[in-house]
């Protein structure tokens, strides 16, 4: 087979290492994680969260580093070419790799939006407009306002709001269309030291405050660590604890959704895999559980309480992040200055996240069509664009919490699922296990061996299973739906199904055009 067009490639190690890292380290690590720990009682969640990182992120990073890199050496950069070189009998399999393109953009169209309020926030944060405002609901007010949620007196509609987001959707297709040399690794290259500066300086804040109202003693910072860090032994044996913490890895890591393997994919075949993986997954290990844990968490504790913050943290996953905190800050003083610290800080995080949401969509159609980066880039920016729109406007509708749902959670487990089973049992863990060695700089323990071909795809599926039992009946008849918003999240799911099934067919096309070149 003859490509017109040359495969791009990482210009060095450390470049494939911070853009992963870059991928993984997102809004996940500072507003997702903080929200997820305090809502299920801090302590509670962090056993469930580690074994989960020990099975099922750790594994899965290897599973989609060493797929990736195989399908690489065959030109395919996402999972409906990277699966069909697995499993070539199989006609298919490739439709299962749909999920590797559609759970990203899925994600995308809502992750954008969010990541602009960060910009948006920085700049509020720097010139003083929510200074004046010292309590939850006053700050509560400014970000419906600002939101297009209701009209008061601070916005008077979501201009603002759209403004910043077109800023920021442009700042991450510029980045996408310098490509994976120039664009993200030279972005990721400068962000992720940056973020870690922003991170550990806000660390270092909160952990000095201290016992801030001398009338409360016992809210002081030592509580406000051990809320996170007191294991609760009893909450072992809740499922949701369970199921929260297992899907808050595969989100943090950035496993399951398809972007892992995209970026392995323009790795070389000598290349190392497993150290360079794992160095990856503990740098945003860093990240969530000292960084992420030592700010928002340990911050709101001292100044709400232990009740407050778990009651704060269940009304929103964006409550913490964009009202607590600011409120927090804003009694600091250079609050402007540690205001801006925390939002830009998180708008690094969303932007190094963001362009690798968006790689798996132009890789497909520079891949699989044969057509060049700016061309990919352009198509993919006028689709995403529009798919943007109803994440926006429908915000107030449940629309964000329904893409959410099916991007970040229940795709991401069953791509996940596909590709374990794919890696240890079609492709056989003997050949699997040899892969993952090529070129690699240490060997993983052989109790991976075991981990990767059982104890990985098992937990999956009780996951699976436990989600099915759970949530996906009173979510699929939209139980907790109020009767208004039904019609909203009803042409949601209409819109999923419309870009999955356009997906599917791009997919068939290009294997028909690739059967007339007479290409496998
Ligand atoms: N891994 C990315 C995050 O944590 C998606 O936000």
């Amino acid at each position: 087979m003859s490509r017109l067009q040359k495969r791009d490639s990482w210009g060095s190690r450390l470049g494939i290492i911070m853009a992963v890292a870059g991928s993984a380290v997102g809004l996940g690590n500072f507003l997702r994680f903080p929200s997820k720990a305090a809502s299920n009682g801090g302590g509670a969640f962090m056993i469930p969260y580690f074994v989960a990182l020990v099975l099922l992120g750790i594994p899965l990073m290897w599973i989609e580093w060493t797929l990736g890199r195989y399908g690489g050496g065959f030109e395919h950069g996402t999972a409906p070419g990277i699966f069909h070189s697995i499993w070539q009998k199989n006609r298919f399999i490739k439709y299962f790799g749909v999920i590797g393109i559609f759970g990203p953009l899925v994600i995308l169209v809502y992750y954008t939006y969010i990541e602009s309020w960060t910009l948006a926030y920085s700049f509020f944060a720097l010139f003083g407009k929510y200074s004046s405002l010292t309590d939850q609901a006053s700050m509560q007010s400014f970000l419906s306002g600002f939101q297009g949620l209701e009209k008061n007196q601070y916005f008077n509609g979501i201009g603002v709001a759209y403004t910043f987001f077109l800023v920021t959707f442009a700042l991450n297709v510029w980045v996408i269309y310098y490509g994976i040399k120039g664009g993200i690794e030279k972005l990721c290259k400068i962000a992720m030291p940056l973020l870690f500066i922003f991170g550990i300086f806000l660390m270092v804040r909160v952990l000095t405050l201290g016992t801030p109202d001398p009338a409360k003693p016992t809210w002081n910072i030592v509580n406000g660590l051990g809320f996170l860090w007191n294991p609760d032994f009893s909450a072992l044996k809740s499922a949701k604890v369970w199921l929260e913490a297992a899907g808050q890895i595969f989100f943090t890591l950035s496993v399951g959704i398809g972007v892992i393997l995209t970026y392995a994919s323009y790795l070389s075949k000598g290349d190392d895999v497993v150290l360079s993986g794992l160095t990856a997954s503990s740098t945003n290990e860093l990240a969530e559980v000292i960084l992420g844990a030592s700010i928002i968490i340990p911050a709101a504790f001292v100044f709400f309480g232990p009740v407050d913050i778990k009651a704060i943290a269940g009304s929103g996953v964006f409550n913490l992040g964009f009202v607590t905190m600011p409120l927090i800050l804003n009694k600091l003083p250079l609050a402007p200055f540690f205001g801006f610290a925390w939002f830009f800080l998180l708008f690094l995080a969303g932007i190094t996240s963001a362009v690798s949401l968006s790689q798996p969509a132009v890789a497909f159609l520079e891949d699989e069509f044969d057509i060049n980066r700016k061309k990919a880039v352009s198509i993919f920016a006028v689709v995403t664009f529009i798919l943007c729109q109803p994440a926006i406007f429908f915000l107030g509708r449940g629309v964000v919490d329904e893409l959410d749902f099916w991007g970040g959670t229940f795709f991401l487990v069953l791509f996940a699922t596909i590709e374990t089973i794919l890696f240890a049992w079609v492709f056989g863990m003997e050949k699997a296990w040899d892969e993952i060695h090529k070129g690699a700089d240490m060997r993983i323990p052989g109790i991976y061996k075991f981990i990767i071909k059982y104890v990985t795809p098992l937990f999956l599926f009780v996951i699976l299973g436990a989600w099915f039992w759970q949530e996906w009946l009173p979510k699929i008849f939209m139980t907790n739906v109020s009767s208004q918003d039904k019609v909203f999240i009803l042409g949601t799911r209409i819109g999923l199904g419309l870009v999955f099934v356009t997906l599917a067919l791009l997919v068939k096309i290009a294997w028909s055009k690739r059967k007339k070149r007479g290409a496998k």
